[in-house]
């Protein structure tokens, strides 16, 4: 049988998104260089700040099977627009996603666009800005 693609883990981990506040059910895929692939949806939280965002859903996965290294990302939501990731996934992604990697970012509806982390976050803060010169 073949894989699923990135945007089918992500379109099912979306589905069960808990987003009782929001409304709004994301879904989020990364796969690594060695091919696995984890997903993650968001989970939100009657203390709102406390809801966890797809993309961190599906890193926290990929962390805990012992993969390190993103080598595409997809992030779904039934939106009019394809829904780019926020700011602090963005940095999420940075700390495992080199700045080539591909971010897609797709609309339940079929409508896709992809954009490299690099352009998603210019000046990155990363591990080597804490470095002793
Ligand atoms: N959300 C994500 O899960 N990923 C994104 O890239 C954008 C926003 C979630 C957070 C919150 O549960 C809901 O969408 C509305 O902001």
């Amino acid at each position: 049988m073949p894989e699923p693609s990135l945007e089918q883990i992500a379109r099912e981990a979306r589905e069960n998104a808990h987003a009782p506040y929001s409304g709004f059910r994301v879904g989020a895929a990364v796969r690594c260089a060695s091919g696995r692939a984890f997903a993650g949806c968001n989970v939100e939280n009657a203390a709102y700040p406390e809801g966890t965002c797809a993309e961190a859903g599906a890193i926290a996965a990929m962390v805990a099977a012992g993969e390190r290294e993103i080598a595409e990302v997809l992030i779904i939501a039934d939106s009019p627009a394809p829904v780019p990731p926020c700011g602090g996934c963005r940095q999420k992604l940075a700390e495992f996603a080199g700045p080539d990697v591909p971010v897609i970012m797709a609309t339940t509806a079929g409508k896709a666009v992809s954009a490299r982390l690099k352009d998603l976050l210019p000046g990155a803060f990363a591990a080597r800005h804490m470095e002793d010169d």
